[in-house]
């Protein structure tokens, strides 16, 4: 049996608070270190601490001027400008706002002609820079993390893998009324994400209780991906009340 450890948790009163306290942790990675190589996350989570990243780059207590990264996941079938891809988030949220410069935010192509060797090049181009300093994370509402669904395992590495139904059906939110959402994904693995030297998973709402309890206080194993944070010996949870629920 690997060694288990026990994830730092914080439980802040809001999202916007947990959104504050994550932002802080990411800053404070990058004042040890401005040229740190990052590891970052889309999703709805994630809109509120990079609007905080942001602000506190707007305000002078941090430059992401110098910082590299590199991205878990993103949709295959979806070029760069298209409004969902994981690259537009990015430059959308991140990028621009926060001083950021795109050319050294890596996204893996969701447009490359073989997805397969796209997977490969990436988890590659990862081992030559990284490991990464912090790897950031959100939670999906099954579990997953990255795009690692249920079933995902420990050591599993950057790949094309193919959504949950669940996964479809929560992130439809963002397409548009008969637009077809993206039903596979290249993800770094669990075992990439586990490679970091720090992981930091950001989870709000009470949509995600379930997937929390699951992951601090269920059974470490691919039925839920991110209980496999437990193998890391420094993984930090920042949760909002709700999803603490
Ligand atoms: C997507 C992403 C995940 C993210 C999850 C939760 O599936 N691939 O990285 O953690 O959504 O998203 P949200 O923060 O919108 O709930």
């Amino acid at each position: 049996m690997p060694q288990e450890f026990s994830p730092t948790v914080t439980v802040a009163d809001d999202a916007a608070a947990a959104a504050r306290a994550a932002a802080e942790i990411i800053a404070g990675v990058v004042r040890d270190d401005p040229r740190a190589c990052l590891g970052l996350a889309t999703g709805g989570t994630m809109i509120p601490v990079y609007a905080e990243l942001a602000a506190m780059v707007a305000r002078g207590e941090v430059s992401l001027a110098q910082v590299s990264s590199f991205n878990l996941d993103e949709y295959v079938g979806l070029p760069p400008d298209h409004p969902q891809s994981y690259r537009h988030f990015m430059n959308l949220h991140l990028a621009g706002p926060a001083g950021m410069d795109p050319a050294r935010m890596e996204v893996p192509s969701g447009i490359a002609a073989d997805a397969g060797a796209e997977a490969a090049r990436y988890e590659a181009a990862l081992a030559a820079r990284g490991p990464v300093a912090l790897q950031l994370l959100g939670l999906g509402g099954n579990g997953h993390i990255g795009f690692n669904e249920p079933g995902s395992d420990s050591d599993s590495r950057t790949r094309v893998v193919t959504l949950d139904a669940r996964t479809v059906a929560d992130n439809a939110r963002f397409f548009g009324p008969g637009e077809e959402v993206p039903r596979r994904a290249i993800s770094m693995g669990v075992g990439t994400i586990l490679s970091a030297r720090r992981i930091l998973l950001v989870a709000t709402g009470a949509g995600k209780a379930g997937a929390v309890r699951a992951m601090l206080q269920g059974p470490v194993g691919p039925d839920c991906p991110a209980s496999f944070l437990r193998l890391h010996p420094a993984a930090q949870v920042v949760l909002d009340r709700a999803a603490a629920g």
